[in-house]
Formats: C-alpha cells, structure tokens, sequence
C-alpha cells in the first residue's frame, strides 16, 4: 500500500524522503446500474467515483499530499490556506503527518461541522472571518507573499498535478477513458485537474479518446456560468458556494478543448440527487459532491447522452461531514415508547 505520490512517481517528481502520505487514493468507481436505470438508461454504464472514501473524506487529499511533500522539500515549516472546509481538513491533517504549522481562514457559519471539527482536531491554527471564501483566500494570498507559510489553495499548482491522478485511476481501471465527465466546480481547480489527467495519458498514448468535462456550479453561486464575479454566493452547498474562482480561465480551457460545458444547478436539484445516491445505492456523499449527478439528471431530462455513452461522476466529499443536512432532508425520527405493540403501530409492518 502505498499513496498516489508512490504510485504515479514519474507523474509528480519528489525524493522519497519527503513524501507525506495518508495513503490517499486508489478510491473505488462503483457502477451504479441502479442509479443509471433511473436517471439515463440509454447510458452503457454509470460510475461514481468515491473521493470522500480518502483519509481525510475528500478529493482534496491528493492535492495535498503532494503540496505539503514539496513545501516539506522546501523547508516550510508552516501551509496556510482558505477554505470552504474539506481544503482546511486535509492541510491540517497533512500538516499534523509532516510536524508542519496549518494556518486556516474559513468563512464564519459557512462551513459544515464534520469539516471543521477536523482541522481543530488536527491542531491546525483556525481563524473563522466574517465574510465569505473569496474574501479569505484574498487574505491568505497577501499572507503568503509575505513569506510567513506555504500556500496550499489550488492556485499552487502541486494541489492540482495530484489531484490529476483521480483521472489517471480511472483510466487505469476502466482500461479507456469515459465519454463524459460531470463534476461539481467550486473553486474549478478539480475540473482543470481532471483535464490535465486525461490530456496527459492521452499524450502518452495510455488512452485513444478523452472526455467531455460537465463542470456543475451552484446556481446562486455561479460566476463562471453567469459571467460575472458573484459578490454574495448563495447555496446549501457550501463547499462550493465561492463567487470568483482561482481557476476560472484554466476551467473555461478545459470545458472548450473537451468540447463540454459548464452549467448549474438549483439547490433543490441539488439535494434530490444528493438523496436518489443514498437511496438508490447506498453511498453518502455531501451535497455539494452531488452537483455533478444533478448534472447528470439535467442533461438526460434533456436528451443530451446517446446510447452507449460512458459517464463518471466524481462525488467529491463524504456524507459525514454535514450529517445536520442529512437529518434536515430525511424524513422526521419517531419516537416511542419501548414496547412491541407501539413499535409495530409505527413500522406499520
Ligand atoms: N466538492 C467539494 C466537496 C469541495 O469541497 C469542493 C471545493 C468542490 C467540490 C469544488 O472543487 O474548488 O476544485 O472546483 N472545496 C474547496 C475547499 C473550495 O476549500 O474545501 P474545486
């Protein structure tokens, strides 16, 4: 066992005696035949892939795993980062693995529990800021250029060459490339991430097709979509609720050389795909990981597959992390009094 750094060596250059590892990666792509029949059955197959099953329960341990091996080949002593809440996670948690300093902006009230109950419990630095992610990457940028710590947002490139190897692990086991690929797109560092994934086997021969990218905001946290910087995001999902993306241009690149798109989705669209994951196969992602379905669900409603396409979606975090949300969309917990006779009456079985 080993993490992606191992694995993909001659993809992300670092001495071995560097590498800070959780052992990331190598996350299952479960087939979904279920989920498939009941959204597009035209679809010759439809797979999740699992990034909330990594150590820290995001895609965002890949990017990390590689940002704090450099910074530690670089002698940093202390990352720093904004956060929506699964980045913060992860540079803490990689942080405490190189006995590094984690400094973490969040915007206050903004971020699901799970998540901040793992960067405070990892021991990284946290401060909560009256405003929202795009204020507090602003802030950490000027930090960083000061010198103080390592930036580890996506705008430092080692987060996205691993995050790319989530793409090569497809491929690897799928033995080609998808047709299409929806993802949630927040900060829009993954989606470029998957792109140069692909591009780069592609390259290299390991695969003859590449997919469409079908990159998924939030509608009322939308820039890219809209055109326009968004001022004040709004969404349930919060992990993607930012108003001007990092990697916007990089995102647009990816969405026009895979000849894909990039669209919303309501919140509402949102939480029914969030819910029809659970039910209909029994994996719990957070809601914003469920953009991409919801995606899936949109462009099927509107005939835009065609029979035999290939489709993976990415659900990006963990169900556990906003379990508050979970509750809040289930139906309402009974309760009774500890007898056979009222137990039954319930269960109507
Ligand atoms: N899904 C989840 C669960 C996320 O946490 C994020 C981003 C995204 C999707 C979007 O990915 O930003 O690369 O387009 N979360 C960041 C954070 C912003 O701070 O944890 P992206």
């Amino acid at each position: 066992m080993s993490g992606i750094i191992q694995k993909y060596h001659q993809y992300l250059p670092i001495d071995e005696q560097h590498i800070v590892t959780l052992h990331e990666g190598n996350t299952p792509l479960l087939p979904v035949p279920r989920l498939r029949d009941a959204i597009c059955p035209k679809l010759a197959q439809l797979y999740l892939k699992l990034e909330g099953l990594n150590p820290t329960g995001s895609f965002k341990d890949r990017g990390m795993t590689y940002a704090v091996s450099k910074a530690v080949a670089q002698g940093s002593k202390a990352i720093i980062c904004a956060s929506t809440g699964n980045t913060s996670a992860a540079a803490a948690a990689y942080a405490a693995r190189a006995g590094i300093k984690a400094y973490v902006l969040i915007p206050k009230g903004k971020i699901a529990l799970g998540k901040l109950s793992q960067a405070m419990i990892h021991g990284a630095k946290v401060i909560a800021i009256n405003g929202n992610f795009d204020d507090a990457l602003k802030i950490v940028l000027q930090i960083a250029a000061q010198g103080g710590a390592t930036l580890v947002n996506s705008v430092n490139p080692d987060r996205l060459e691993g995050q790319k190897t989530a793409a090569f692990e497809i491929c690897d086991v799928l033995g080609s490339a998808p047709t299409h690929h929806m993802i949630p797109v927040g900060n829009a560092g993954n989606i470029t991430a998957y792109w140069k994934g692909y591009c780069e086997y592609f390259r290299e021969g390991k695969i003859t097709s590449r997919p469409r990218m079908m990159g998924f905001q939030a509608a009322g946290s939308a820039p890219i979509v809209d055109g326009k910087i968004i001022k004040h995001p709004k969404t349930i999902a919060t992990a993607i609720m930012i108003g001007n993306p990092a990697s916007w241009k990089a995102s647009l690149a990816a969405r026009d050389e895979s000849e894909g798109l990039i669209d919303k989705v309501t919140d509402r669209e949102i939480l029914k795909a969030y819910k029809m994951i659970a039910c209909l196969e029994g994996y719990f992602c957070e809601p914003s990981s469920a953009a991409g379905v919801a995606g899936l669900i949109k462009y099927a409603e509107r005939g835009y597959f065609s029979k035999g396409d290939v489709v993976v979606c990415t659900l990006t975090g963990h169900g556990l992390k906003d379990p508050d949300r979970a509750i809040e969309v289930s139906a309402k917990l009974q309760t009774v009094r500890p007898t056979l006779k009222e137990v039954l009456k319930v269960l109507k079985i």
